[in-house]
C-alpha cells in the first residue's frame, strides 16, 4: 500500500478557525482524516507562514501578501480575517484586474444615483461593503494609476466618496492585498505608485511557490484526494510508489491549484483502485508515453504535428478543438500565470478564465 499514511491530529485549540489548520512535523507518519475545509501547512517554510499568520492577523495593519499563482494568497487573505477580531465582519474579495479602467472605481467607491451614463440607481462600493470586516484587493498591481491614487486617499482618510455624490461615508475596513507580480519592479518601471506600494506592505507576506516547499505536497495530496473522494462519492485508490515520485519530483508551475486539479482530475479517469502515474496527466509524465520520434521533435515541428492533428478532426469541431489548443498551450508556455497568458492572447482575464473553466483547467 503506497496510499500516504498520516497519524497527527489537528491542533487542540478551540478556536475553529485554528482546528482547521494541520501542522505536520513529518509528513510521512500522518493519519488523519482531513477535513474539507483544512488547510495544510506542514512543510517548515508552511509553518513560518503560519506562525506568521497569526502573529499579524490580530492587528489592523495592510498587508499584502505576495506569491505565484495558485499559491494560496486568497485562502491566507481568508484565513488572516478568520484570525482577526475582524471575524464576525464581512470578507469581501475583488479580483482589480478582472473589472476594466471605467468600471473597477464604481466596484471599489460605489456610485450615485446618474453618476454616470446608465446609472439608474446608487450602488454600494466593496470598501462599504467591507465595512467593519476586511476588503481583500487581489491582483493590487492591475489597478490603473488614476484608481491608485483615488485608494491612498481612501487609505489616508478612511472614507470614501462614491461617484457623483459628495458626501463622504466612513469606512472601518482592514485592507489585504495580494499580487503575482512583482510590485517593486511596477514601482520602477512607473505602472505602480511608490507611496501607496509603501502604505500597503506594511505586513508584507511572502508565500512561496510548492516546489519550495515539497513537505507540503502530499499531505495536500491526502487532503485533495479526501476532498473529491467525498464529492464523487468514490472510494480513495492506492497511489503507486511511482506516482508518489512523480507528484514529489514535479515543479508546479501552477502551485496547489494545479496539484488540486491533477488530483481531481486522476480521481475522474484511474480505474476506481490504484493512482497510478499516467493518470495525473503531467507534462513529464506524458512524454514517456510517447513515441520515441516525438522526443526527437523541435518546437516548430510539435506545432506543426499539433496543427496536421488538429487538421485530421472533424470539421464542425476544428474551430473549437484549435481555440482550446492555443489557450492551453499559451496558459502553459506562460506557466499557468492568467494575467500574463490572457495578455499574450489579447482577451480579458475574465474571458480567460472562462475558457480555462469550460476546458476543466481550472474550477
Ligand atoms: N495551504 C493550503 N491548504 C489547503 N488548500 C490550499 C492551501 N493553499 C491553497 N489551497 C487551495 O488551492 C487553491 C488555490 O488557492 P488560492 O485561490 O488561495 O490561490 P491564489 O494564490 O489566490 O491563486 P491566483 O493567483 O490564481 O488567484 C484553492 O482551492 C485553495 O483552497
Ligand atoms: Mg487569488
Amino acid at each position: 500500500m503506497h496510499g500516504i499514511q498520516f497519524d497527527k491530529a489537528i491542533s487542540s485549540e478551540s478556536d475553529w478557525t485554528k482546528k482547521s489548520i494541520i501542522q505536520f512535523p513529518n509528513p510521512q507518519q500522518i493519519s488523519l482524516s482531513i477535513r474539507a475545509s483544512a488547510l495544510i501547512f506542514a512543510d517548515e517554510k508552511s509553518q513560518q507562514l503560519l506562525s506568521l499568520i497569526e502573529k499579524v492577523a490580530p492587528s489592523n495593519a495592510t498587508a499584502l501578501i505576495k506569491g505565484e499563482t495558485g499559491t494560496g494568497k486568497e485562502l491566507v487573505a481568508r484565513h488572516l480575517h478568520n484570525l482577526s477580531p475582524r471575524r464576525e465582519g464581512p470578507f469581501a474579495a475583488i479580483n482589480c484586474g478582472a473589472f476594466s479602467e471605467t468600471l473597477v472605481e464604481s466596484e471599489l467607491f460605489g456610485y450615485e444615483r446618474g453618476a454616470f451614463t446608465g446609472a439608474v440607481g446608487s450602488k454600494k462600493g466593496w470598501f462599504e461593503t467591507a465595512n467593519g470586516g476586511t476588503l481583500f484587493l487581489d491582483e493590487i498591481g492591475d489597478l490603473p494609476l488614476s484608481t491608485q491614487v483615488k485608494l491612498l486617499r481612501v487609505l489616508q482618510e478612511r472614507e470614501v466618496i462614491p461617484i457623483g455624490s459628495r458626501k463622504p461615508i466612513p469606512i472601518d475596513v482592514r485592507l489585504i492585498a495580494a499580487t503575482n507580480v512583482n510590485l517593486t519592479e511596477a514601482v520602477n518601471a512607473g505602472r505602480f505608485r511608490e507611496d501607496l506600494y509603501y502604505r500597503i506592505k506594511v505586513v508584507p507576506i511572502e508565500i512561496p511557490p510548492l516546489r519550495e516547499r515539497r513537505g507540503d505536497i502530499l499531505p495536500l495530496v491526502e487532503h485533495f484526494l479526501e476532498v473529491y473522494r467525498n464529492r464523487l462519492h468514490t472510494v480513495k485508490p492506492e497511489l503507486t510508489s511511482d506516482t508518489l515520485k512523480h507528484l514529489i519530483e514535479y515543479p508546479w508551475p501552477g502551485n496547489i491549484r494545479e496539484l488540486e486539479n491533477v488530483i481531481h482530475r486522476a480521481l475522474l479517469v484511474c480505474d476506481g483502485k490504484t493512482l497510478k502515474p499516467f493518470d495525473l496527466n503531467l507534462p513529464s509524465i506524458q512524454q514517456t508515453h510517447v513515441s520515441d520520434g516525438e522526443h526527437a521533435l523541435s518546437s516548430d515541428q510539435r506545432l506543426e504535428k499539433s496543427i496536421n492533428d488538429l487538421i485530421r478532426q472533424e470539421p464542425d469541431q476544428l474551430y473549437d478543438l484549435f481555440i482550446q489548443k492555443v489557450v492551453l498551450q499559451t496558459y502553459e508556455y506562460c506557466k499557468s500565470n492568467q494575467v500574463q497568458t490572457a495578455r499574450v492572447l489579447g482577451i480579458s482575464r475574465n474571458v480567460l478564465r472562462a475558457l480555462l473553466k469550460q476546458f476543466g483547467t481550472i474550477q
